[in-house]
């Protein structure tokens, strides 16, 4: 095998992660980040919960934080994880939806240490030749790789998508042996950012498809499943957007007992971005709204932050069940 470019960051692959996630019935968290502030409530907040860890970047985020500070703020984190708060946690660099294979290269010749190919937009045969050719290069570096089948609504990444298209579980079984995928994500009724349903008053938000879950489960035993556009839309949140000028009207996310309950099943890895978004937008919201006259960054981003931290410790603790895991 080639060298492991991850191991000179301090990182790890999600192999380990997936197998003791298995065994131990959670989930580890993948946050998305962009900047210093959202990497420093993300590791603060998993080095205190004694969390494992998966540090997404999306290709959006590598155009807007740039793939060499990128790099450096990865392993930045982890020295800092170990030197000042004292605490060494399993930390992995994973591509979110990767779309093209040169994508998923540079990201392993950085760095990386997981990616995920997003061949879901493509017919299955495609999917499959484009996600074995990414995997092929990948596991000569032993970085992870994740692959999806079905169609989230939303957006994912660049692609937009009316309708969700449930994961067929007649397919699972030939997509990972034809692949070698080490995680596949699955499309069970969640979806990307912070308007996941659209509900008629009085409705609530309908259950997800733990049926086809549990059908993938048994044509995969012990195999990691992934979720995706799993933010729950934390209503608080929400409606502190709202009282300080936004304008978020009908956001709804996937109740969190739902997510508990996946967690506790084959899905070893949870998604979660929009939620961070939306603490980080209300915080700022709170404190320009109360203090007009403050321009120093410092002074909004700085308690925005904070309270990240403060979501991530709620959502490994609560939800995932990855806190105490590290
Ligand atoms: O799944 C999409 C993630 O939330 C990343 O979003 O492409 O706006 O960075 P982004
Ligand atoms: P959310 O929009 O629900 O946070 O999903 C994020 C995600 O799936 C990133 O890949
Ligand atoms: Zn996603």
């Amino acid at each position: 095998m080639a060298k492991r470019l991850f191991e000179e960051l301090g990182l790890v692959n999600t192999r380990e992660m997936f197998k003791k996630a298995m065994a131990g019935k959670y989930a580890v968290p993948a946050y998305n980040f962009n900047n210093m502030e959202q990497l420093q409530a993300i590791i603060g907040g998993c080095a205190e919960s004694r969390s494992p860890v998966i540090l997404q970047v999306s290709s959006g985020a590598r155009k807007y934080a740039n793939q060499i500070m990128l790099r450096h703020m990865a392993k930045g984190a982890i020295e800092m994880c170990r030197e000042d708060l004292g605490s060494s946690i399993p930390v992995a660099l994973h591509l979110d939806h990767g779309d093209t294979f040169e994508l998923c290269q540079s990201c392993i010749e950085s760095g990386f240490s997981s990616v995920m190919i997003d061949g879901s937009h493509h017919p299955f045969e495609k999917n499959i030749e484009l996600t074995r050719q990414v995997v092929e290069y990948a596991h000569k570096y032993d970085v992870t790789v994740e692959g999806e089948l079905g169609v989230l609504a939303g957006i994912e990444d660049d692609v937009q998508a009316e309708h969700s298209n449930y994961t067929d579980p007649n397919e699972v079984e030939d997509f990972v042996k034809k692949t070698g995928v080490d995680s596949l994500a699955i499309s069970i009724g969640t979806s990307h950012g912070a308007y996941k349903f659209k509900l008629k008053p009085g409705e609530s938000v309908p259950p997800l498809r733990f049926d086809i879950l549990e059908e993938v489960e048994k044509r995969l035993p012990g195999f990691p499943i992934v979720l995706h556009g799993a933010s729950s839309v934390v209503q608080e949140y929400v409606a502190m957007i709202n009282k300080y000028g936004g304008k978020m009207g009908d956001a709804v996310g996937v109740p969190e007992d739902q997510l508990r309950r996946a967690a506790g099943s084959a899905v070893c890895k949870i998604n979660i971005d929009s939620d961070g978004r939306l603490v980080v937008t209300a915080i700022i919201r709170k404190v320009l709204a109360e203090n007009p006259s403050e321009f120093d960054p410092r002074k909004y981003m700085g308690p925005a932050r904070d309270e990240l931290k403060k979501m991530i410790i709620a959502k490994n603790t609560n939800v995932l069940g990855s806190a105490g895991n590290a």
